[in-house]
C-alpha cells in the first residue's frame, strides 16, 4: 500500500526524519532545509489524523565520550522548537527515545498531535541496527513511515530493523527522491551533463566512474577535479594524494571525450580571500598555494555545455563559495543551470544545497536532494539497506546482484 492510500486516522505514526542539521560554533541550527522538506510530509499526516512521533538523530554523540556534553550539545529540543515556528504548530518534545515515559507520552497524544523523541544515536543500538531497540522504538507506533533519504546509507535500527517490527511506508519526500535518482540512471533526457564539484572525493569518484557510461558530458571541479589532474601529471601537489584515491583513477578512463576538466582556476596562499589570488592554468598552481575557485575560461566552457542539456545533475560546488572572492565559479554555474532549457535538474549534497539557497536559486530545480553520502552511493550503484527495508530495489538491483556460481 502506498502512502496517500494509507488510512492514517487515529494510527500513531513513527516518522523517521533526517533533522541532522548544520549546526554553528553556538550550537544554533545555521541552515533549517532539511526541517524545511519535511512540513509538508507533517502537514498532511495531521490533517488525516495520525499522531505523529518523530524520530531522528543529530551528528555523532557516541564520539563524545562525556555524557552530559553529549545531551547538552546533540539534544534534538532546539529542533523541535524550530521545527514548532516553522509549522506553527506545538511540538511536544521527549527526553527519551524509549520507555515507559514515552509511552505514556503517547498514550495521550490526540490525532494531529506531534511529537518529537530525543537523539537516537544517544542510544547504542540505533547503530548496531538492533532488533531489541527497533522493537523498544516500535511499541511507540502502528506504522512506521521512512522520510529520511539521505540516510538510508545507513543500516541502523530506525532505518533498517524497524522495518521488521512495524508495517513500513515510504514516505512522499523519499519516494519522489528515489524516482528522480532512478530516472537520473536510467532514462535522462539527452543530453545528460553531470557536474561534479566538492570535497568527499573518494565517493565522488566512485559516481564519476559510474556516469562515464551514463552522461553524455561530465564536467569536473573540486577535489575530484584535483585529484584526477594530479593523477594526469597536471597539478603539482600530487604527493600529498591518499594512494587509494590514486588507485581509483586509475580505474576511470581519462581519455574518454565527455571528461572536462578546469582549464584554468583561482590560486591562493590564503583561504579568506584577503591575499593575492591568480587566475592560471592548474598546472602552473605553486605547491604553497591551493585552489579556490574555477577561473572564468572554465566557467565559459561549462556554462555553453550545460547551455545544451536536456538534463542536469549537480553535486558539489565547483570552489569556496562561502567566500566572496571564490563564489564566482559557483555562482556562475548555478544560474546557467537555473536558466538552461533541461527538463530535469537535479542537484544534492549539503554543499550544494546552501549555494543554491545563497543564491536563491533553490525553486529552479526539478529536485534538490537533502542526501549527501546516501545519494552519492545511490548514484554509485550501490543498493541503500534504509530503501531495501522499504522493498524498493536500486533500478540496477540485478546486475549488482552477485551471480549464482555454476559448478
Ligand atoms: C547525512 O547528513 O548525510 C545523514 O544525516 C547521515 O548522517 P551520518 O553521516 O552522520 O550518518
Amino acid at each position: 500500500m502506498s502512502f496517500q492510500d494509507f488510512n492514517f486516522f487515529g494510527k500513531r505514526v513513527l516518522l523517521r526524519c533526517d533533522f541532522n542539521v548544520p549546526l554553528d560554533s553556538q550550537g544554533k541550527i545555521s541552515d533549517d532545509f532539511r526541517l524545511q522538506r519535511a512540513l509538508s510530509t507533517i502537514f498532511f499526516l495531521r490533517k488525516a489524523g495520525a499522531i505523529i512521533i518523530i524520530i531522528s538523530h543529530l551528528g555523532e554523540p557516541q564520539d563524545i565520550k562525556n555524557k552530559r556534553k553529549r545531551k547538552k550539545q546533540l539534544t534534538l529540543k532546539p529542533i523541535g522548537q524550530r521545527l514548532s515556528c516553522l509549522l506553527r504548530e506545538k511540538v511536544l518534545f521527549s527526553k527519551k527515545n524509549k520507555g515507559r515515559s514515552v509511552q505514556r507520552i503517547v498514550k495521550k497524544m490526540k490525532p494531529g498531535e506531534i511529537l518529537l523523541l530525543e537523539n537516537l544515536r544517544f542510544d547504542k543500538g540505533e547503530e548496531q541496527n538492533s532488533l531489541k531497540f527497533a522493537k523498544q522504538l516500535g511499541r511507540l507506533g502502528d506504522v512506521f513511515v521512512n522520510e529520511a533519504f539521505s540516510v538510508c546509507h545507513r543500516a541502523h535500527a530506525s532505518m533498517a530493523a524497524l522495518a521488521q517490527v512495524l508495517p513500513c511506508l515510504a514516505g512522499p519526500e523519499l519516494d519522489k527522491e528515489f524516482n528522480f535518482l532512478s530516472q537520473m540512471l536510467q532514462n535522462p533526457p539527452r543530453p545528460l551533463v553531470v557536474l561534479i564539484g566538492g570535497n568527499k572525493t573518494e565517493s565522488k569518484l566512485q559516481v564519476i566512474k559510474r556516469f562515464l557510461t551514463i552522461a553524455d558530458y561530465l564536467l569536473l571541479a573540486g577535489e575530484a577535479a584535483n585529484t584526477i589532474l594530479s593523477a594526469k601529471g597536471l597539478w603539482p601537489s600530487h604527493s600529498l594524494l591518499p594512494a587509494k584515491e590514486i588507485e581509483m583513477v586509475k580505474e576511470i578512463n581519462l581519455t574518454d571525450q565527455k571528461i572536462y576538466l578546469p582549464l584554468d582556476v583561482l590560486a591562493s596562499c590564503d583561504q579568506s580571500g584577503q591575499g593575492i589570488i591568480r587566475q592560471t592554468g592548474p598546472a602552473a598552481v605553486r605547491l604553497d598555494e591551493d585552489i579556490f575557485d574555477i577561473g572564468p575560461e572554465t566557467v565559459n566552457v561549462y556554462q555553453e555545455i550545460i547551455a545544451q542539456a536536456r538534463a542536469v545533475f549537480w553535486a558539489g560546488p565547483v570552489g569556496l563559495f562561502e567566500v566572496e572572492a571564490f563564489s564566482h565559479g559557483t555562482r556562475e554555474i548555478a544560474l546557467a543551470i537555473a536558466k538552461s532549457q533541461a527538463s530535469l535538474k537535479l542537484a544534492g549534497g549539503g554543499e550544494t544545497v546552501a549555494a543554491l539557497r545563497k543564491f536563491n536559486l533553490t525553486n529552479d530545480f526539478s529536485f534538490i536532494s537533502t542526501g549527501g553520502g546516501a545519494m552519492l552511493n545511490f548514484l554509485a550503484g550501490e543498493k541503500l539497506p534504509g530503501l531495501s527495508a522499504l522493498g524498493l530495489c536500486h533500478p540496477e538491483a540485478s546486475s549488482n546482484e552477485p551471480k549464482d556460481l555454476v559448478v
